[in-house]
């Protein structure tokens, strides 16, 4: 499994490119409206900042509502950055989203359907060609729904019928949810900076350091 950063605050993606295990960045529009930017000027400042990663997910803004209207921003953002291939269009899971997901796949662009909650959602979305399909655990953990469980089904059904879209498990809220989502077999995990740092933390690494710091200081020199 792969890891993406799900930001769009530029120390934290540099932060996690420079560790070295980022394989892209996925944006929406809450997470942009956090850094009070403008939108096309923060995704082109995020294509810089990670030249060799295999996708950077700009999400066409709320107002469109028809493919057609989606379309079109897409087209300005494809334009971001020469035409940068790792430049995804993240796309709504709606009829208009699915239409748009197919005209730009048939155009060679990459595309990531997000907002996907049912297994049903995701096999749609695979076959309007998505590149990536995005469920969010975490938002139905928080209805009392087994957000793991969805990838888990996804990823089978994907299996079954030799699918080749990719599952980015989004909503991951902590690093259980990163440890089963790679055993239930999606392709990537989407996750904040916080949950990368505390994947690489454990208590008895700590303390073994400093075991090793104390000792280090009682060797002959
Ligand atoms: O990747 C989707 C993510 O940004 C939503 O996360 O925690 O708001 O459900 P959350």
């Amino acid at each position: 499994m792969k890891f993406f950063i799900d930001t769009a605050n530029l120390a934290d993606i540099q932060k996690a490119y420079q560790v070295g295990v980022l394989s892209g960045v996925t944006t929406n529009p809450s997470l942009v409206a956090k850094e009070g930017v403008k939108f096309e000027d923060r995704i082109e400042e995020i294509l810089k900042e990670v030249p060799d990663v295999e996708s950077v997910s700009a999400e066409v803004t709320p107002d469109a509502v028809t493919a057609q209207e989606m379309i079109a921003q897409a087209d300005e953002l494809i334009k971001i950055n020469n035409n940068d291939k790792k430049i995804t269009i993240k796309l709504p899971m709606t009829l208009a989203g699915l239409e748009a997901c197919r005209y730009l796949t048939k155009k060679g662009v990459k595309t990531n359907v997000t907002l996907v909650f049912t297994v049903n959602q995701a096999l749609l979305a695979a076959r309007a060609g998505a590149t990536y399909v995005s469920p969010f655990l975490g938002r139905l953990d928080d209805i009392s729904e087994d957000g793991v469980l969805l990838v888990a089904k996804i990823a089978e059904l994907f299996r079954v019928h030799s699918l080749e879209t990719q599952i980015i498990a989004a909503s991951v809220r902590h690093p259980d949810h990163v440890t089963r989502v790679a055993m239930a077999g999606a392709h990537i995990a989407t996750v904040p900076f916080a949950v990368i740092e505390q994947l690489a933390k454990h208590p008895l690494t700590e303390q073994g350091l400093e075991k090793f710091a104390a000792d280090w200081k009682k060797t002959v020199s």
